[in-house]
């Protein structure tokens, strides 16, 4: 008895010490908010911690759009109204919905408490009165544990943000800063609460090359948004340092953690205003001069070293691996084919187009709902399935001509907004979506007429164009069980549209008035990226059109010139898989350069075009890469375009299973274009 109590002392002791040391570094905030508290602190905030040592224990008491007002009014009457969201220390977040104020604070004994208000409201500091001192003070009597009482400096909306309360603040952005920043000191100094410089660090991230690229609708933050937002936060509440944490969500690139860092730490140090911290300058060159010295990787050796001396290595070993390569590193895995989309003829009708064409539109509807509609044209008439040329459009099947009865393609909401993407053609965002608006894009005289089918569907049908944490396309509809996001190796928007263009190739092989063996993929822009993703992952594409795919498609990457693989991957993170967001500024890691790309799709006719002023997209970039791509198609005994010089303006080459041009002018693809494309493809699929 008594050694058992000798030995129980000690051990309650120790057990005391341990308890001790965990209630040290367990650190537990409620914040009494809305979605913007959603924004900051549901996501990142946890992972940031736990990588510093720390436990959080994150409560929120949500309630959409929620004023000061609305909170102490639902303190004070105990209404069950919100939505009382937590995350535990195992980073785990419970819901409890219906859930009244008094619950949450006695829920936990919270070390810290935060107030905000309403973002409209955020910067008119007569709106904070006298909801917030009501509201302090409730608070402070229930939550007796709390020593911290922190005040969450929300901020301003996206300079384009299409939101109506944006008008408070005359549609400006700077102006609704200010007005934040004056409204939030006063409301800190009069409480005496510690702020948390959001807005602050918002502003700062604003301020550097990556620009005003932090919100999902105008207000709301995106991913990038969101870290800053957290990197905020774990800077008061850590009363430290946010800068090398090594916290990283996927599809931020390193580059873009930094400036999230620096612009979080900065408004810790400095919260009311905007702080240079030397990430202002824009990097892009334009300078042949100032190209960076590299050597490609070695195309015609296997990873272990081994050349690849024949075509047969090459397609048993070196293709497949550089394949792999591609898909893990890059585009990312799309799900096995064994879709079977449901095909529904919506409408046809013969002698269109002024008689030169027959016309389907085609909707495909795959799991859950998801559908593409495929519009498809073939010459009038025709007696034996025709070979055809299969592309994406921007903007809508009705954009690519002007033919009444093409259905109106229902576009994506952001793209309704917003034209092409955040921040373009915000004056018109209707103008390029316009019947019939694409149709210089799209010259179907001269195609029919060459005796060629045209095959489109809308991009957005497949994937919407815009980063929205992959919620809105065709990625949800393969998630397994629980999974909310794509793994790091997992298809970006890139492979879905190739992977839409494959489906739209099933779809032919099963319509006599194509023939499927005879398609030839092609794309522009972005969708020239898609179109040679397509292109190396399904080789029943007979032949391969890149128009000006840049950065991502035909350019070498190692090059930098223009668009780089860094800005790449900040402006549209949503295109590649999460593992690409490595090699932003980091061109010499990558296993493969895009001439590798393109000589997956050897020994296929592969045509790369370029534009004179297109400077954006690298024609120099491109071409080079068509020329060391010719390395593959000369194990098949074709010289491709080996040993060619760039042509001026206006020339093309014409070679062995291989073409490039430099159209003059810019970034489009025109009448002139197709004109060289219907030539090289009836040299293959005629
Ligand atoms: C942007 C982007 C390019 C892309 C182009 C387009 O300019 O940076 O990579 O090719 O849009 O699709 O038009």
């Amino acid at each position: 008895m008594k050694i058992k109590r000798i030995l129980f002392i000690p051990l309650l002791f120790l057990a005391v010490l341990a308890g001790a040391a965990q209630e040290r570094d367990t650190l537990r905030i409620l914040s009494i908010g809305n979605s913007f508290s959603v924004d900051a602190i549901e996501q990142n905030l946890h992972e940031m911690a736990a990588d510093a040592g720390y436990v959080y224990i994150i409560g929120n008491m949500y309630i959409g759009g929620c004023s000061l007002e609305r909170h102490a009014n639902h303190a004070e009457s105990g209404a069950a109204d919100y939505s009382y969201r937590k995350i535990g220390t195992d980073g785990i977040r419970m819901v409890r919905e219906k859930t009244p104020l008094s619950y949450a604070l006695k829920d936990e004994r919270w070390d810290v408490v935060s107030f905000q208000q309403s973002s409209p409201l955020s910067g008119i500091s007569a709106s904070y009165e006298p909801w917030l001192g009501r509201l302090v003070r409730y608070v402070k009597a229930g939550v007796p544990s709390a020593s911290r009482f922190l005040f969450h400096q929300t901020w301003a909306y996206a300079q384009d943000a299409l939101n109506p309360n944006y008008s408070h603040y005359g549609c400006d952005q700077k102006l609704m800063y200010r007005a934040i920043m004056d409204a939030s000191k006063q409301a800190v100094e009069h409480y005496g609460l510690e702020v948390i410089p959001c807005g602050t660090a918002i502003q700062n991230y604003r301020a550097t090359w990556y620009r005003d690229n932090v919100n999902r609708d105008g207000y709301h933050l995106n991913l990038t948004g969101r870290y800053i937002a957290a990197a905020t936060w774990f800077c008061t509440l850590s009363g430290g340092d946010v800068r090398g944490n090594a916290y990283m969500p996927l599809y931020l690139t390193p580059g873009q953690v930094k400036a999230a860092q620096e612009a979080a730490f900065a408004a810790y140090t400095s919260p009311y205003a905007v702080t240079d911290f030397g990430m202002r300058s824009n990097t892009v060159n334009y300078d042949e001069a100032r190209v960076p010295k590299f050597t490609l990787p070695a195309m015609m050796r296997c990873g272990d070293g081994s050349p690849v001396r024949n075509r047969r290595v090459w397609e048993t070993k070196r293709r497949p691996e550089l394949y792999a390569l591609f898909e893990r590193e890059m585009f990312g895995r799309a799900p096995e084919a064994s879709e079977k989309p449901e095909a529904e003829l919506l409408e046809s009708a013969e002698g269109v187009l002024g008689g030169l064409a027959d016309r389907k539109q085609v909707r495909l509807t795959f799991r859950k709902g998801r559908a593409m509609d495929l519009l498809i044209y073939t010459p009038a008439g025709a007696k034996k399935p025709v070979p055809a040329f299969l592309g994406i459009n921007f903007h809508g099947n009705h954009s690519i001509c002007s033919d009444e009865a093409v259905r109106m393609t229902e576009l994506d909401a952001q793209q309704r907004r917003y034209g092409v993407y955040p921040g373009m053609d915000r004056d018109k965002p209707e103008s390029r979506a316009a019947r019939g608006a694409q149709a210089s894009r799209w010259p179907l005289e001269r195609i029919l007429a060459a005796g060629y089918g045209v095959v489109t569907f809308y991009r957005g049908d497949i994937d919407p164009d815009f980063d929205d944490g992959f919620r809105n396309g065709v990625h949800g509809i393969f998630y397994k069980e629980g999974q909310h996001y794509p793994e790091p190796d997992e298809w970006g928007a890139l492979a879905a549209w190739a992977w839409g263009l494959s489906r739209a190739l099933d779809y032919l092989e099963t319509d006599s008035c194509i023939d499927a063996s005879r398609v030839a993929v092609l794309g522009h822009s972005r969708l020239g990226k898609a179109a040679l993703w397509a292109g190396a992952s399904d080789s029943r594409f007979a032949l391969v059109i890149s128009n000006d795919s840049g950065c991502g498609g035909a350019a070498l990457s190692r090059r930098a010139l223009g668009e780089t693989v860094e800005i790449i991957n900040r402006s549209f993170p949503h295109w590649f898989c999460g593992n690409f967001k490595k090699y932003g500024g980091n061109e010499d890691k990558l296993p493969f350069d895009q001439h590798e790309l393109l000589a997956l799709i050897a020994p296929r006719p592969l045509y790369v075009a370029s534009a004179s002023l297109d400077r954006w997209a690298d024609p120099k970039g491109e071409f080079l890469s068509a020329v060391a791509a010719s390395e593959a198609y000369g194990l098949y005994g074709f010289r491709g375009l080996k040993g060619a010089r760039m042509p001026e303006p206006g020339g093309s080459l014409l070679s062995d299973r291989m073409a490039y041009h430099l159209r003059e002018g810019k970034h489009d693809i025109t009448e002139f274009d197709w004109l060289h494309y219907i030539a090289f493809a009836d040299q293959f699929l005629k």
